[in-house]
């Protein structure tokens, strides 16, 4: 039964909701098989065998927001606060570009700090030096006119996970806040034309197996060209920090069932999914992802990003892990992609934005090995 509902969902790209429940909670090992080489097949015909990478800057860690999972929420007292500068900003979008990383991504937690006026400030720092490269901005819920801006501005994406897409899991997971707000949030990022990603974790406290079905009809709705799924993973200083986290397992089938319900969507192997297993990233890439997204922050901030307890990476220089991200991916069967990686979709829409650098030079080269 399960095969007929993978082989429908293959072929339609969709599936009712009582069908993907039905998968979740009767998945056995041949059946996760069948499912990933599903999820493959179906990458392998919009991308190919490309992944694209993104070059991440954490560039504050500061957070008026306190969601309960998240160790960089504003009430956490022991996080050690730090806030890149404008220099330092532009010196990580220097190395990324040397590196062969064609789009950054600028995550933060929700700063006040960084007003729509140092935000355009920014976004065309960088586009001046690199205006072929996109930037992704990731900072939480803004206003529809700070979104506005800062697209005007040059930013080309932006990232807003929805979390989770049930409204009452959502609202215990982030107190006093209203769970419409980010949903419109979402939609006002789509109105005014940024390529938009949403995305939720999986293995959060109380979550259940029909929530996750709400995530996965979210998601066929909203139709977002990027979306971010990784585990959940409890941070010691938090309210949830004694829970488990999120299965590995779980998680792939997620990324396998969003390919197959978006074959157009950007979906990356977050570092969460490495953070709790040494070849989550390799996985999440064979089970239908497309993105990876190394770091570029300075090093001595990597460990004061502390989102959730073991994270990976936070004492590798950034040419480190530009390498080791390549090595991984070719040692998986997958190419990096020297590109902005736009989806392509959106690529089709707009054939004006050169998606391949005119002097790709081979990543070796680049890199002086
Ligand atoms: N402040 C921005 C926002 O809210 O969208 C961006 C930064 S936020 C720290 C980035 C993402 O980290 C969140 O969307 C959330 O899904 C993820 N995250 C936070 N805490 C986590 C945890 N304990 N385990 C796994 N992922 C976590
Ligand atoms: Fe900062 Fe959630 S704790 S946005």
């Amino acid at each position: 039964m399960i095969k007929e509902y993978i082989d429908e969902l293959f072929k339609f790209n969709d599936l009712s909701d009582d069908k993907l429940l039905y998968i979740l909670e009767n998945i056995d090992e041949d059946s996760k098989e069948y499912l990933i080489e599903k999820s493959h097949e179906t990458r392998m015909r919009t991308y190919g065998n490309k992944v694209f990478m993104r070059g991440l800057i954490e560039f504050t860690n500061y957070c008026k927001k306190n969601c309960e999972y998240c160790g960089i929420q504003g009430k956490n007292k022991k996080a050690d606060r730090y806030r890149l500068t404008y220099d330092q900003i532009m010196e990580c979008a220097i190395i990324g570009d040397r590196l062969g990383y064609k789009t950054y991504v600028l995550q933060g937690g929700e700063d006040p700090y960084f007003t729509d006026d140092r935000m355009i400030e920014i976004i065309k720092g960088i586009k001046k030096m690199f205006p072929n490269n996109a930037i992704t901005l990731s900072l939480g819920e803004r206003s529809y006119d700070s979104y506005k801006k800062m697209f005007d501005a040059g930013a080309d994406r932006y990232l807003l996970r929805h979390e989770t897409a049930s409204k009452e899991l959502y609202e215990w997971l982030h107190p006093g806040e209203v769970f419409g707000d980010r949903i419109k949030c979402l939609y006002n990022l789509k109105e005014i034309g940024y390529q938009f990603g949403a995305g939720f974790m999986v293995g959060l406290p109380r979550q259940t197996k029909k929530d996750l079905v709400k995530d996965l009809r979210f998601v066929k709705e909203i139709e977002p060209h990027m979306c971010g799924i990784g585990p959940f993973i409890p941070q010691k200083e938090t309210s949830l920090g004694g829970y488990t986290a999120g299965t590995l397992e779980d998680t792939v089938i997620m990324l396998a069932l969003v390919r197959l319900l978006l074959p157009n969507v950007l979906l990356p192997a977050t570092t969460a999914l490495g953070s709790i297993d040494k070849m989550g990233r390799e996985k999440g890439i064979k089970a239908g992802g497309n993105v990876v997204m190394p770091n570029l922050s300075p090093t001595n901030v990597r460990e004061k990003y502390a989102l959730y307890d073991g994270k990976i990476c936070t004492g590798d220089e950034a040419a480190e892990c530009r390498k080791c991200i390549e090595r991984r991916m070719n040692n998986a069967g997958f190419e990096i992609a020297v590109t902005r990686g736009d989806n392509v979709k959106w690529s089709q829409d707009n054939p004006d934005v050169k998606q391949y650098d005119e002097q790709q030079v081979s990543i070796n080269s680049i890199l002086g090995f």
